[in-house]
């Protein structure tokens, strides 16, 4: 690795006084290597390279490396650089008193008092080779090439204007971009000073939070649901009341009981394909809604975060392409339909909504990663983002059929799903008779991870459901993952009965 100049603060206490300048920097170096800084085997600057940084003579310097290779702290070896002892590790040697060490590396505990942790929204996944993670891309077919060449050409064409501070609401292209695909995809009549560029959808639901929430204010979500969505609303001071959800999505009816007892200020929703259960809202639930909230003067937060893949019948349009009162709050991603780490998020809103948004965003991190938000915009401009789109709609068709039927083979009447009509993710409730934690306890056991139904509870109680994701593995890994599913089942049942 390339290195830097190593900083040093020469000892300048009373014992320090009368000692020679080169013993000075002998125990400055030996202090550090107490303390952790320096470790063994790191190596050491040139004496030449230190004595000009130090402002002494090299001979100096030479005459301190000396002294500590001679008590065993460096080693040297000609024509080599200059390490601290490898041999170290084990134990280091005395040191004198008046340089003891007061603590070795970076305390693990804060000298202060902190306040309880925040919520841990996303548990750990289970780690394993076959994961049936709900929702989740397969990024082993990520355009790469396109992608590294977009970055390449933003930053030889426009490196010095990106990479300075911005625009708050993100790249203007990329801006203009999202509306496009936005109006002639979702039926949004958007430009581009209709939304605000977020890093992924996360930063746009804290944002939203903050910008709406006041301390004490209800916030209706959906029972079984998105966590990491409650965390931002409940850090921003919200009391979260839950909805129950059936087949046609969220229970909109129950609205004016939740009314009665509280002051509600939004409501958070995954219309499109309820997040987990997959449904989507049915039409007379949003028409429902949209009067609503319109009356009620309350905003709609809609969590649209994988619109690309809808493979049955005609496409859903979000519930923001028909409120002309400007109760929506429209969030998308490009997590899904590309990838995660490209932390690229948008949300559409009134302007009085983004204004807050932009103003929040400069307190926390001023502006996005204008170099990449540039990158996409051209992706998206020469339609590589939507050839990606077209060819991963078709391969998560099929890879929902090869799961679905894989599933009635090898587990039969243990599941009972319906084919998601749209996403990454087939939702499927577990017979009473196998417990779904150790069922999952099971497949774990022979590599094959999946969410349980309590991940997604508000309650946090059990589900005897699971939500199995289809989006990263071939067909062939999820045939097999089934398989495994099923002797997983097998021996829940024989374990069971014995
Ligand atoms: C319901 C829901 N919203 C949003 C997202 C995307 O989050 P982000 O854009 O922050 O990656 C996900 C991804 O898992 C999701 O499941």
């Amino acid at each position: 690795m390339a290195r830097w100049p190593l900083a040093l603060s020469l000892p300048d206490g009373p014992e320090a006084a009368d000692a020679p300048l080169y013993q000075r920097i002998a125990w400055a170096i030996a202090d550090e290597i107490r303390r952790g800084r320096l470790q063994p085997g790191a190596r050491l600057p040139g004496s030449r390279r230190l004595a000009v940084q130090l402002g002494v003579h090299r001979n100096t310097v030479i005459a301190a490396y000396a002294d500590l290779q001679a008590e065993g702290w460096l080693e040297a070896r000609p024509g080599a650089a200059t390490v601290v002892s490898p041999r170290l590790s084990a134990a280091l040697p005395p040191t004198p008193e008046a340089f003891a060490p007061t603590r070795v590396g970076v305390p693990l505990d804060a000298g202060f008092d902190l306040p309880p942790p925040p919520e841990n929204a996303w548990p750990e996944p289970p780690k394993a080779p076959l994961l049936l993670a709900g929702g989740f891309p397969d990024l082993r077919l990520l355009p790469t090439a396109a992608l590294s060449r977009a970055w390449r050409r933003a930053i030889t064409r426009h490196g010095p204007r990106l990479l300075s501070y911005g625009d708050p609401r993100g790249d203007e292209p990329l801006r203009t971009a999202l509306a496009d695909m936005l109006a002639t995809s979702r039926g949004l009549a958007t430009t581009a000073d209709d939304l605000v560029i977020t890093r992924g959808s996360q930063m746009g639901l804290d944002l939203v939070a903050r910008a709406l929430i006041q301390p004490g204010d209800a916030v209706v979500v959906e029972a079984l649901g998105y966590r990491p969505a409650w965390a931002a609303f409940r850090a921003a001071g919200a009391t979260l009341v839950p909805l129950p959800v059936d087949a046609e999505g969220v229970q909109v009816e129950a609205l004016a009981c939740v009314m009665a007892h509280h002051t509600v200020r939004a409501l958070y929703l995954t219309p499109h394909h309820q997040y987990p259960t997959t449904v989507t809202l049915s039409a007379t639930r949003r028409l429902q809604l949209l009067t609503w909230a319109a009356r009620a003067r309350v905003a709609v937060i809609e969590d649209d975060y994988d619109h690309e893949f809808h493979f049955e019948g005609r496409p859903v349009l979000p519930l923001a392409s028909a409120d002309p009162s400007g109760v929506v709050i429209y969030l998308g991603t490009l997590s899904k339909v590309l990838a995660p780490g490209l932390r690229l998020g948008f949300v559409v809103a009134a302007a009085a909504v983004l204004d807050r948004l932009a103003a929040l965003r400069t307190r926390i991190d001023r502006q996005g990663d204008t170099l990449t938000e540039r990158a996409l915009a051209e992706l998206l401009e020469e339609g590589e983002v939507q050839r990606h789109a077209r060819r991963m709609r078709r391969l998560y068709a099929d890879r929902r059929e090869a799961l679905a039927s894989a599933l009635r083979t090898h587990l039969g009447e243990s599941l009972t799903f319906r084919l998601p009509p749209g996403g990454m993710s087939l939702w499927a409730e577990v017979a009473p008779d196998l417990p779904v934690d150790r069922l999952a306890a099971e497949a774990l056991k022979r590599g094959v991870g999946v969410y349980e139904g309590s991940r997604f509870a508000f309650s946090g109680e059990p589900v005897q459901a699971l939500r199995l994701g289809y989006g990263a593995l071939d067909v062939a890994e999820l045939r097999e993952a089934a398989r495994r599913l099923g002797e997983a089942a097998r021996a829940v049942r024989g374990r069971g009965r014995g």
